[in-house]
C-alpha cells in the first residue's frame, strides 16, 4: 500500500496549488477530487439536468463516466470519453459541483474511483471529505483553511489573471453559500477529520504551507 495524504478544507483555501506543489516535490500523484465534481456539474449543465430533479439525476449518475489520465505529471479528467480539463475551472461550474456534490448518488458514482486510485502508489488527494470519509486511513491528514476574505482576494485574482468578469463582492458571498452548503449536507460534509492536522493559511503563503506539509510528512514516514 502507498503512502496517502488527505487534505481537505473550504473553497479557495490554495488547497489545490499547495497540493499540487507537494505532490511534486515529493514525487506522489496528485488526485484533484473536486475536478471529478466539476466534471459531474459540466454533463448536468450541458444536458440542462437539474440537481433537484432526482429521476434526472439518477439517470445521469448512470450514464456519467468519469476517469483521470495523467498528461506531462498533469490531472486530465475524462468524462465519457471526452477530455474536459479545460471547462472545469469557473464559477457556474463550482458552484453546480456544490450543489450536484451533496446528492448520494453523485458521491457513491465518485467513490470507487477515489478509492482505487488511491491504492496504487504514493497519493495525495484533496477535496472536502477525503480524510473523513474516503481515505480515513490516510496516514497524514491535513485541514487547509483560511479566512472567508482571504480565499475570496485569491480567487478574485485567479478570476482576474483568467480574463473572467468578476467582483470581490460576489466571489465572497459565493465561496460563503458554498462553505455553507459543504459544511451543511448530510452526506459526507466538510468538517475536520479528528486526527487532522489544522494548518490556516491566512497569514501564511504558498512556500510556507508547502514547507509545513513536508515536515508533517517526514514526521510520519
Ligand atoms: O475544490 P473544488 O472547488 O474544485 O470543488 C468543487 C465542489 O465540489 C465543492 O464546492 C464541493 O461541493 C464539491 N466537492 C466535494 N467533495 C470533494 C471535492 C469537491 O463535495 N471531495
Amino acid at each position: 500500500m502507498g503512502f496517502n495524504i488527505a487534505i481537505d478544507g473550504p473553497a479557495g483555501a490554495g488547497k489545490s496549488t499547495i497540493a499540487k506543489r507537494v505532490a511534486k516535490e515529493l514525487s506522489f500523484i496528485y488526485v484533484d477530487t473536486g475536478a471529478m465534481y466539476r466534471a459531474v456539474a459540466l454533463y448536468l449543465i450541458k444536458n440542462g439536468i437539474s440537481p433537484e430533479d432526482e429521476a434526472g439525476l439518477l439517470r445521469a449518475c448512470g450514464q456519467i463516466h468519469i476517469s483521470i489520465e495523467y498528461e506531462n505529471g498533469e490531472q486530465q479528467v475524462i468524462l465519457n470519453g471526452e477530455n474536459v480539463t479545460g471547462q472545469l475551472r469557473n464559477e457556474e461550474v463550482g458552484n453546480m459541483a456544490s450543489a450536484a456534490a451533496a446528492k448520494p448518488c453523485v458521491r457513491e458514482t465518485l467513490l470507487t474511483l477515489q478509492r482505487d486510485l488511491a491504492v496504487k502508489a504514493d497519493v495525495l488527494m484533496d477535496g472536502r471529505d477525503i480524510g473523513t470519509n474516503i481515505l480515513p486511513d490516510a496516514q497524514l491528514k491535513i485541514y487547509l483553511t483560511a479566512s472567508v476574505e482571504t480565499r475570496a482576494g485569491r480567487r478574485f485574482r485567479e478570476l482576474q489573471e483568467k480574463g473572467e468578469a468578476c467582483t470581490l463582492e460576489a466571489i465572497a458571498k459565493d465561496i460563503e453559500e458554498r462553505d455553507r452548503k459543504d459544511m451543511s449536507r448530510e452526506t459526507a460534509p466538510l468538517k475536520m477529520a479528528e486526527d487532522a492536522v489544522l494548518v490556516d493559511s491566512s497569514e501564511m503563503d504558498i512556500e510556507e504551507v508547502a514547507a509545513r506539509i513536508i515536515s508533517l510528512y517526514r514526521e510520519r514516514r
